[in-house]
């Protein structure tokens, strides 16, 4: 039963990304401290969750060690989506109308899918990931472009969550991370082109759906601090032999609360 978002405005982060990547993993270990086993996602869910009391949030870093309210846990919610391609529209519906509490956005990937040979065609998962990740970037673009304040909307950040490091197949996060970059890059030039032969998108039409700076230069995830969405690449492991290490998330969540 897909219920309408919550009337609460508790500090929430959206969590996306392609199916399998582990989105619903990641948020039943936030949870309840283990992962349980998961079904393909058809419909959004919201839980919450506490921060750890041993990471500590950006707003508490300057209060004492001995500070009581250190010692209380902080409550979040955390809203899984469903990765299926015809099923992303909840994701982005979010993003439309965004909850009041929405303080930034986790993106996760499944970085052990992805080829790591240097061939020039990458496969379906990142591809496909990096289509989905092009979207909602331009979508967050697109809400600063088209914001009515000159101040523009407030600061939106993005985690990408390069999940599955357990598996010895994975990408490391820099690597996840420049591949990704590139594929962007071709994602949003074959849109262009696109757009081109559809006879959109021609001289004077200034508002083409163009992803990052303008000119020929390959997209990178900087160029989006311009618009106020700053990214930020994080590898971890929801499972795993040797347990879970998600404490490079936990510590960009609390940064953010
Ligand atoms: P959708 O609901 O379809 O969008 O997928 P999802 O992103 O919610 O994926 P889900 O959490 O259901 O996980 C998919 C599969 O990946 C499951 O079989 C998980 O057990 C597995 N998985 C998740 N995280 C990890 C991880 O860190 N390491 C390994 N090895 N497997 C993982
Ligand atoms: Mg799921």
């Amino acid at each position: 039963l897909y219920r309408a978002k919550a009337p609460t405005s508790l500090p929430s982060f959206l969590v996306l990304g392609p199916s399998g990547s582990g989105k619903t993993s990641l948020v039943t270990l936030f949870e309840s401290g283990k992962p349980s086993p998961t079904h393909i996602s058809q419909a959004p869910s919201t839980v919450q969750v506490h921060l750890p009391s041993t990471t500590r949030a950006g707003s508490s870093q300057y209060r004492s060690e001995n500070d009581p309210t250190l010692k209380q846990e902080k409550p979040l919610q955390l809203i899984d989506t469903p990765g299926h391609g015809k099923l992303r529209h909840y994701a982005r519906e979010y993003l439309q109308d965004p909850p009041p509490g929405l303080k930034g956005i986790i993106f996760v990937i499944d970085a052990a899918n992805v080829s790591s040979d240097s061939s020039s065609s990458a496969n379906e998962t990142l591809q496909d990931a990096a289509e989905y990740l092009h979207d909602i970037l331009l979508l967050l673009q697109k809400r600063y472009t088209s914001a009515k304040t000159s101040k523009g909307p407030k600061e939106l950040p993005v985690l990408i969550a390069a999940n599955k490091l357990d598996l010895f197949t994975a990408l490391p996060a820099p690597l996840l991370k420049g591949k990704l970059e590139q594929e962007i890059s071709r994602v949003r030039d074959a849109r262009a082109k696109g757009l081109m032969a559809a006879g959109m998108g021609e001289e004077g039409s200034e508002e083409r759906d163009w992803l990052g700076e303008g000119g020929e230069s390959k997209f990178e995830f900087r160029m989006m601090e311009e618009v106020n969405c700053p990214v930020k690449v994080v590898g971890g492991n929801v499972l795993g032999a040797e347990g879970s290490d998600v404490d490079g998330w936990w510590g960009w969540i609390a940064g953010w609360l």
